[in-house]
C-alpha cells in the first residue's frame, strides 16, 4: 500500500476514533438495514461491548498498515472464530458496504472518492486475509 494512501487512512481513522461510539453504533444500524438476517448472529452480544471490539480491531489494523504482516496471524485467528459465530463469506461484502456507508455518513463531503478508494482497498486486504483463513479453517474442520 502506498505511503500516501496509508497517511490518508490513518488521518481519517483518527477522526473516526474521536467519534467512535457514534461511528460504531451507526455501523451496526447500517449493517442491519442492509441485511436484517444478520441480527440473530449478534443476539447474545452486548452491542456496546461489540461496538468497541470492532473499533479496537480496526484501530489495530489501521495502525499497522506499514507492517500488515504482523497482524495477519491476528486476523487469521479472528476469521476462524467468526466461522464459529456463524459468519459466512458473503457477509464480508455486506460488512464492507456498511463500513463504507458509515464513513460516508460520518465524513459527509469530506469523504472524497480518494478516501473511499483507500478504505475499499484496506477493507479488501483485511477481509481477503480473513476469508482465506476461514476457508482453510473450514477445510481442517471438514477433514476431521
Ligand atoms: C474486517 C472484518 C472484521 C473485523 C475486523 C471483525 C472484528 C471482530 C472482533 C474483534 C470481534 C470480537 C472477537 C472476540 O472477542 O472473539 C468480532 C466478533 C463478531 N463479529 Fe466480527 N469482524 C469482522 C467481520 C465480521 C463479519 C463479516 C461479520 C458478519 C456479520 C461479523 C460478525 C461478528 C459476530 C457475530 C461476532 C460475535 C459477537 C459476539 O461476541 O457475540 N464480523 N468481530
Amino acid at each position: 500500500m502506498e505511503e500516501q494512501t496509508i497517511k490518508l487512512l490513518q488521518d481519517s481513522f483518527v477522526q473516526v476514533m474521536a467519534i467512535r461510539s457514534e461511528a460504531a453504533a451507526l455501523f451496526y444500524e447500517r449493517l442491519f438495514v442492509l441485511d436484517p438476517t444478520l441480527k440473530p448472529l449478534f443476539s447474545d452480544s452486548d452491542m456496546r461491548a461489540q461496538e468497541m471490539k470492532l473499533m479496537a480491531a480496526l484501530a489495530l489494523v489501521v495502525g499497522k498498515l506499514r507492517q500488515l504482516d504482523e497482524v495477519i496471524p491476528v486476523l487469521e485467528t479472528l476469521a476462524v472464530k467468526h466461522v464459529g459465530y456463524g459468519v459466512r463469506e458473503s457477509h464480508y461484502d455486506t460488512v464492507g458496504q456498511a463500513l463504507i456507508q458509515t464513513l460516508s455518513l460520518a465524513f459527509g463531503e469530506r469523504f472524497t472518492p480518494e478516501l473511499r478508494t483507500a478504505w475499499l482497498a484496506a477493507y479488501g486486504a483485511i477481509s481477503g486475509v480473513m476469508i482465506a483463513a476461514a476457508r482453510r479453517g473450514g477445510m481442517v474442520i471438514a477433514a476431521e
